[in-house]
């Protein structure tokens, strides 16, 4: 089975519409129900008073029409007579100031009443529910990654600091307080980041990150460890999400989720939705060590920065098949029925105020039929392990978000999709590797290190060891900088990976928004310039002019078996897909399938390959040899054809 369906609010509505939601999702061939995400106040009226009826009858039914539940512990939204009592648990801001009930994910995850009364609840659902015959896993809270700077925060911070650095004199040492007067000489000076003159220690605010990362894990696993104490059969994970405000290092938590489930809305209403969603997915299955489940994505709306954008015809249906061929074990939404109220009133559902009779109802009841008849075809089998990885590393994305950096616009999330998107328009498929969490980097004939600014000594080798071996390395500007508590390598940059790189960088040249310039060989970039000497490396393209004309900027060290490339500069979106494209031929890279016309993606999982047509004409793509349309069963011969906007999953 894959999963389709998503958050399910039935506790916002009458019993008549609960009714009319399992016929409906009968209908649409729904097999799962996210239930009870926001629910607490409804469960758990007043402290200590338990309200399940309505739960019972609404997993009873949705049992009794076939659907799966994945059922929620309702942590991230405290009721307000947990606030009135508790206070001291309510979170407090960077300004000292304490928020109030009113929003929703307004908690410490620290303080001891709101752990305690988390684990409540948890253990009331698990005692009630763990053996519910519809029960399909645990969705434990909604997106961790919301912080507090109060008190009892900064108590778990000390501990979590001393069982970190030992000893005063590492931290320190870690922390360069003898930089503007910060040295600590008790534990107890020091706080979390909070408002201050100027900018903050930058280790200091990498650690609180760190710190967060881990408490938000800590208390995620109280509630696991209740839940799988309750039915050790059932399967548990609480929903990923990507943003710079969310203190989560995913690949460091992916190992105590059962399965790795991912939230991901497209900010870009263009193309750029297509590419965020190819990103997103193989981000999340490596997260998943190859599996990895779509949680939610809203079925249409793309919400970009001032307005929404709905979806054109067929966009949901590729977006969805998009993650499932990228190896998500289903296509779930938030949400099932738009609400009639509430914040988040005009957010898109498969059920819209409009009713049944819509466009997206429409479309989803053809994308369960679709998922319907692939489910058995994809079951068991993941993506195949791509040939080129893309490094992805939580900490380097932080400590790149401090003040006091060489330029205010460094953006690694954003390096990172340029260099995934660059790949995706050349037709190459991506997995990512996590330096710091593992060293194992693979059979990889390609390796590309966007912004990798924080590296420990070890992860450092283990690149090393990859290009000796005959891997081919590409290194972008600001990587292997920093050791993991912000120090700076000295002697020159990129610290970590001169040796590598064969190359010395004694002076950064970052370049005003919208400079664009030339480079030797015809490349052009912008943003960013370093004065580049080389040592053992030579020079693919220099700069064509200004300060640093006839200066290398890009590198190539040919080192042991393998190569690295160094690029100092940012080049555009063009210019880097041209560069990576080549040294992905040379290293041997083939692409998932030859001649697939430009708008169209090809992604294959297991026996099937999965064509998404983003442009407006009819393509035709050559098969590698006769294909059958793995959803209709017809003969397609040799040459698919993929109508402008739509999809076609062939077998071979
Ligand atoms: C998610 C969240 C949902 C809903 C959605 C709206 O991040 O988990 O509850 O708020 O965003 O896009």
């Amino acid at each position: 089975m894959l999963f389709f369906g998503g958050d399910y609010n039935p506790e916002q509505w009458p019993e008549e519409v609960r009714d009319e939601d399992v016929v409906l999702m009968r209908q649409a061939g729904v097999t799962i129900a996210t239930v009870g995400v926001f629910a607490w106040s409804n469960l758990e009226p007043e402290p200590g008073r338990y309200d399940f009826g309505w739960l019972d009858r609404v997993l009873d039914r949705l049992h009794d029409g076939g659907i799966r539940v994945a059922l929620a512990t309702p942590t991230a939204s405290p009721p307000p007579w947990f606030t009135l009592a508790h206070p001291e648990a309510m979170p407090v801001g960077a300004d000292g100031v304490r928020l109030t009930h009113g929003s929703r994910d307004t908690y410490c995850v620290s303080a001891p009443a709101y752990r305690e009364a988390a684990r409540t609840i948890a253990a009331k659902l698990a005692e009630r529910y763990a053996r519910h015959p519809a029960l399909a896993m645990w969705h434990v809270h909604n997106e961790y990654g919301t912080d507090c700077r109060c008190d009892t925060t900064a108590s778990a911070f000390r501990l979590w600091l001393e069982k970190k650095h030992g000893d005063l004199d590492t931290l320190n040492e870690a922390w360069t307080t003898a930089f503007w007067s910060q040295r600590y000489s008790d534990w107890a000076q020091i706080m979390p980041p909070r408002a201050t003159q100027y900018l903050p220690n930058p280790a200091q605010v990498l650690d609180f990150r760190r710190f967060l990362s881990d408490e938000f894990l800590s208390g995620y696993l109280d509630q696991r460890d209740v839940l799988r104490a309750a039915n050790p059969d059932v399967p548990i994970t609480t929903n990923f999400v990507q943003g710079g405000w969310v203190s989560v290092d995913h690949a460091r938590w992916a190992a105590e989720v059962d399965l790795v489930a991912v939230d991901h809305y497209p900010d870009d209403a263009g193309a750029g939705a297509e590419e965020e969603t190819a990103f997103a997915g193989d981000l999340a299955r490596g997260w998943g060590g190859g599996s990895w489940l779509l949680m939610e994505t809203a079925p249409n709306l793309i919400y970009t920065r001032a307005r929404m954008h709905a979806k054109e015809p067929g966009r949901l249906t590729r977006h969805s098949l998009g993650y499932v061929a990228r190896g998500s074990a289903g296509a779930m939404y938030f949400q099932w029925r738009q609400p009639r109220g509430g914040a988040e009133l005009f957010h898109s559902a498969l059920v819209p105020h409009a009713g049944p009779d819509s466009p997206v109802f429409r479309e989803a009841v053809g994308l369960g039929r679709t998922l319907k008849s692939l489910a058995p075809q994809v079951a068991g089998a993941a993506p195949p392990a791509a040939q080129i990885a893309l490094t992805w590393d939580a900490p380097s994305w932080w400590a790149l978000q401090a003040g006091g950096l060489p330029a205010a616009d460094l953006d690694y999330p954003g390096a990172v999709r340029q260099a995934h998107r660059a790949l995706f328009r050349s037709k190459l498929q991506t997995d990512f590797v996590f330096p710091g969490v593992s060293t194992d980097l693979g059979n990889y004939r390609m390796i590309v290190v966007p912004h990798l600014y924080l590296v420990s000594d070890e992860a450092a080798a283990a690149f090393r060891d990859y290009v000796a071996a005959g891997g081919h390395l590409v290194v972008g500007y600001l990587s292997g900088i920093a050791e993991p508590d912000t120090r700076i390598r000295l002697g020159g940059y990129p610290g970590a990976f001169r040796e590598i790189l064969g190359v010395r960088v004694v002076e950064w040249h970052p370049r005003p928004p919208g400079t664009e310039f030339a480079l030797s060989d015809g490349s052009l970039a912008g943003r960013w310039q370093e004065r580049v000497e080389t040592a053992g490396a030579s020079t693919v393209a220099s700069y064509a002019d200004g300060v640093l004309a006839g200066a290398p900027a890009i590198t190539r060290h040919r080192c042991g078996a393998g190569s690295a490339w160094y690029l100092s500069t940012a080049l555009t979106d063009d210019s880097l897909a041209r560069l990576l494209a080549s040294i992905a031929a040379e290293a041997g890279v083939e692409p998932v399938l030859p001649g697939v016309p430009s708008p169209v993606e090809v992604v294959r999982r297991g026996p099937l390959l999965f064509l998404f047509n983003h442009g407006i004409a009819t393509a035709a793509v050559p098969l590698p040899g006769p294909g059958v349309n793995a959803v209709t069963g017809r003969d397609l011969g040799s040459v698919a054809t993929v109508q402008g906007g739509g999809f076609l999953v062939v077998r071979v």
